[in-house]
């Protein structure tokens, strides 16, 4: 009876996977798709750009800095794989006014097609404890990270589901899965990204259009360079427990997940767990990344658990520390 039982699950598990592949969307086919990368003059998204360029892409790169956009656009176009391939640059700021975006996008698809797949990189960071971050920094975050993912995809949206077809990426952080110390202005406008691609995907799923939100780990670039320079300890700390990432290693992983029509993008086994941990209701693309999430979920609680309670003694060890030398000034 036993043995019957076990042959009915595996006969089970084993017919999912086999139709799981029916139900996942179909990839889009990069070589002559027009791909627009905000944030593509730098870390991730240049080498997103340069990733989607390889295999064929006609590119669009959004950021503010007009020379680093020329320098991306030289470095892009090495990895040329046909002669009509181009590379568009357009330097505005995502996140201030809509109409410009609007504008600029709508130039961009006059000069090469319909956006095929959107990706939203463009972003910045603040660390610090709560209360010694410049209350400004919580709104200008919230703009550049939310409002500058909000502001492309609401432009390039109707066209999609006109054409039946398109991708739309957020880049949104493993600091969108789990708060850390030190990232109070930071973490909410990742996770606030979540929120907008499950919304979204549900309304655009039926027209063909899927959504992928990536979760890097840290990763090795200017603006991950930058942010270290004013890191808390404690952050510094948590963040040494796992490894720095390759910009170009995260970007092809992201690459891939959006042309699979992925609604998760992570990458590394730390990435893995903590995507199953939070899919909570977010979509899945096929029957196999829900077994997955079923079967996993208790388990990496526990581990997670762990990892908790590593990262609360972090603190608290830093807290007594510090006390420890300020009464030492005091006494001196
Ligand atoms: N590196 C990491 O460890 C890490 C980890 C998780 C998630 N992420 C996320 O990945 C994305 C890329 O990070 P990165 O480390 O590659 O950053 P980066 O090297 O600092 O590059 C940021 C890019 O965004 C552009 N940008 C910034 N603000 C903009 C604005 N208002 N309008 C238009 N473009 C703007 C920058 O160009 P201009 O300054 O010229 O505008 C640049 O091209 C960000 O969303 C970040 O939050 C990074």
């Amino acid at each position: 009876m036993l043995l019957l039982a076990v042959a009915f699950i595996v006969a089970f598990v084993l017919l999912l996977y086999m139709v799981s592949p029916l139900i996942s969307p179909k990839p889009l086919k990069l070589p002559g798709a027009h791909v627009v990368v905000t944030g593509g003059s730098s870390g991730i998204g240049k080498c997103i750009a340069i990733e989607c360029y390889k295999q064929g892409a006609f590119i669009t790169l959004i950021a503010r800095d007009e020379n680093k956009l020329l320098q991306t656009k030289k470095e892009i176009e090495k990895y040329c794989v046909n002669d009509k391939q181009v590379v568009l640059c357009i330097s505005v700021d995502v996140s201030k006014d809509y109409e410009q975006v609007e504008n600029v996008l709508k130039q961009a698809q006059e000069k090469l097609g319909p956006v095929d797949m959107l990706v939203n990189c463009a972003g910045t960071s603040v660390t610090g404890k709560f209360e010694d971050i410049e209350v400004n920094s919580f709104e200008r975050l919230m703009a550049v990270n939310y409002l500058g993912s909000v502001y492309p995809s609401r432009a390039v949206i109707a066209t999609m589901k006109e054409r039946r077809m398109g991708r739309i990426v957020f880049v949104s952080s493993q600091a969108g899965q789990l708060g850390l110390f030190g990232y109070t202005a930071y973490s909410p406008t990742k996770f606030a990204l979540r929120g907008l691609a499950e919304a979204l995907q549900m309304e655009v799923k039926p027209y063909n259009v899927y959504v992928t939100v990536a979760y890097p780990p840290d990763t090795d670039t200017p603006g991950f360079a930058e942010e270290s320079k004013t890191k808390p300890l404690e952050t510094k700390l948590i963040s040494e427990t796992s490894s720095v990432c390759q910009a170009e290693q995260v970007a092809r992983v992201i690459v891939k997940d959006a042309v699979q029509g992925n609604f998760n993008s992570s990458v590394g086994s730390d990435g893995y767990m903590l995507s199953i941990l939070t899919s909570g209701m977010s979509p899945v693309t096929s029957i196999t990344e829900g077994l997955q999430q079923v079967v996993c979920m208790g388990i990496f609680r526990i581990v997670g658990l762990f990892y908790l309670g590593s990262f609360d003694s972090i603190v608290r060890r830093c807290m007594m520390q510090r006390e420890k030398s300020e009464s030492a000034d005091k006494t001196e």
